[in-house]
């Protein structure tokens, strides 16, 4: 070993170059330079095989408000909470078509505003208050949540619009309502249908906060370095301009950067409870004020379902619930991450640092900071997502055939990595509750992660360890 070789080794640094060779999809191989900046074990302590040490099962490290709110402002956060958390019934406008009947029971782990819980609610739900609804074969007792979109009509022209699950039909209230549910058997049979699982709203009054121009100022950020791990060698991405930072998805009327959602479709907290209260619970609302089906035997509560209550004197009760829910979560503290479990604050650290040198922090951004807020718990304030909030090509593996703006049906939004300590289902359909699992699902035939993960691969299992370890102390 040459003696500068062995100081840097003393340091805890090894610098290798080496040119990989990896197995992707059926038959695709192809060849990647990777340089791999590997720092030393965290401890003498030798892996075997590294292991995902599953959810912590410390404190619950999320579900409160932020810090510093006014009493006031207090009141506003409990109020939506609540109604966040209220099932609706058939006399408050639930239906004729929809997914659950609370916002809460989709956004339940580890607290209300989460992600799925253990247990899919939506098995009880078909048939509950009299309810005659058939359970599709891709929900399951113990398995996410999910929500269904088919990626095309049936002659063949791009759908990729949510299809709602359940129906009124026989439900307290909804006697004469009789429709048919959407034929997910046929759908599913054809590889039609494509599903998606709730996203925590932990936190998200920050992210809603982080002007455009941070985002797109940390896309041209470590430009060479994003190069070296997506470009070299990939066709693919010698599209002048294009580089592992991939894209924004715009809205489409202002043309500012929309960051909520699995392909960062949507652009406020206030537009996706409107929607989620039509599209997931059948509710209609001051956003959306017409109902998706219109079945004149299935409606039975007038309309709009919720709106402002210009009639009530105190201005909490006043308030829409669609509001009330933006608010809720808007309000809602960021997870906090655990110093020394699982595993020790020695092997979260050095987890961190391998997080980095693989190059998952080039897509995970580990923080942005708020612009100034009229709301002062979310005015300057640092965010620590671990998500670009662009727009990424995440290949053939995990693509799902749906346009949603500007992001094609390969490309989804880097998913915020905050809370993945007490998150049960990963990735956008929940095919994973293991974070191996997870990482490598990143690795398919024109992936941006694809060097990443060869990256992830080339770590010994003590690293490996260390980065899980640092993945569920998040
Ligand atoms: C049937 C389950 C279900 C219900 C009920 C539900 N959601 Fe969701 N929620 C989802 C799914 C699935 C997604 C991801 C959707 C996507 O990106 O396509 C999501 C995503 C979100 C997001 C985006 C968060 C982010 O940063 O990605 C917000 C905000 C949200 N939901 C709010 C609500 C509100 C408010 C309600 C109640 C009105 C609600 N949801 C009801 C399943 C549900
Ligand atoms: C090219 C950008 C990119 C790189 C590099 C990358 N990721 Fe991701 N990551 C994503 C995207 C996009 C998703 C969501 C994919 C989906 O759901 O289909 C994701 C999802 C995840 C998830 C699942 C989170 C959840 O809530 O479902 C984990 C865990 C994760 N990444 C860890 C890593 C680790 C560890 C590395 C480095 C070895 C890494 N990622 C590298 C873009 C990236």
């Amino acid at each position: 070993m040459k003696a500068s070789q062995s100081a840097r080794m003393g340091k805890g640094v090894v610098e290798r170059s080496i040119t990989w060779v990896i197995m992707l999809g059926a038959a695709s191989l192809f060849a990647f330079q990777a340089t791999i900046s590997s720092q030393s074990p965290s401890a003498a302590t030798t892996v075997t095989r590294a292991q995902d040490p599953g959810p912590r099962q410390d404190a619950m490290a999320a579900g409160g408000p932020l810090a510093g709110l006014t009493p006031q402002q207090a009141e506003y956060f409990n109020a939506g909470k609540t109604d966040f958390a209220e099932a609706e019934e058939v006399d408050e406008g639930i239906g004729p078509r929809m997914n659950l009947d609370s916002c809460g029971g989709c956004h339940a782990q580890p607290a209300v505003g989460g992600t799925s819980p253990a247990v899919n609610p939506q098995v009880a739900f078909a048939t509950l208050n009299g309810g005659k609804d058939t359970l599709p074969s891709f929900l399951t007792a113990n398995g996410p949540v999910r929500e269904v979109r088919f990626v095309r009509n049936a002659d063949g022209t791009p759908d990729g619009g949510v299809h709602a699950i359940f129906t009124i039909n026989g439900r307290t209230g909804a006697a004469s309502c009789a429709i048919p549910q959407p034929d997910f058997a046929t759908a599913v049979k054809n590889n039609n249908a494509i599903f998606r699982i709730p996203t925590p709203t932990f936190g998200l009054g920050l992210v809603e906060q982080i002007p455009d121009s941070a985002i797109l100022a940390n896309r041209a950020a470590s430009a060479a370095a994003k190069n070296q791990l997506g470009i070299r060698g990939r066709a693919n991405f010698a599209v002048a301009g294009r580089t592992v930072s991939g894209q924004t998805n715009n809205n489409g009327n202002d043309g500012t950067v929309a960051r909520f959602g699995w392909k960062a479709q949507n652009k406020s907290l206030l537009i996706f409870a409107g929607e989620a209260y039509n599209v997931e619970m059948g509710i209609t609302n001051d956003l959306f004020m017409t109902e998706r089906e219109e079945m004149a035997s299935c409606q039975f509560s007038a309309m709009p379902n919720s709106i402002t209550d210009m009639d009530a004197t105190d201005p909490v009760a006043s308030m829409s619930s669609i509001e009330k829910f933006a608010t809720f979560m808007r309000l809602l503290a960021p997870p906090a991450p655990s110093t020394t479990a699982p595993g020790g604050a020695a092997s979260i650290t050095n987890g961190k640092a391998l997080f980095q040198s693989a190059g998952c922090a080039l897509c995970h951004t580990p923080s942005f900071t708020t612009s100034a807020s009229r709301i002062a718990a979310l005015s300057n304030k640092p965010v620590n997502l671990f998500s670009d909030l662009l727009v990424h090509d995440m290949g053939v593996g995990l693509a799902d055939g749906v346009s949603q703006g500007s992001a094609n049906g390969r490309e989804f939004r880097t998913a915020p990595l905050w809370g993945l300590g007490q998150r049960l289902f990963f990735l956008h359909d929940g095919r994973a509750s293991d974070l191996v699992t997870a990482i490598r699902a990143h690795a398919s035939v024109g992936s941006e992660a694809n060097v990443s993960v060869a990256n992830y691969l080339f770590l010994s299992e003590r690293q490996k360890q260390d980065l899980l370890n640092f993945l569920r102390s998040l």
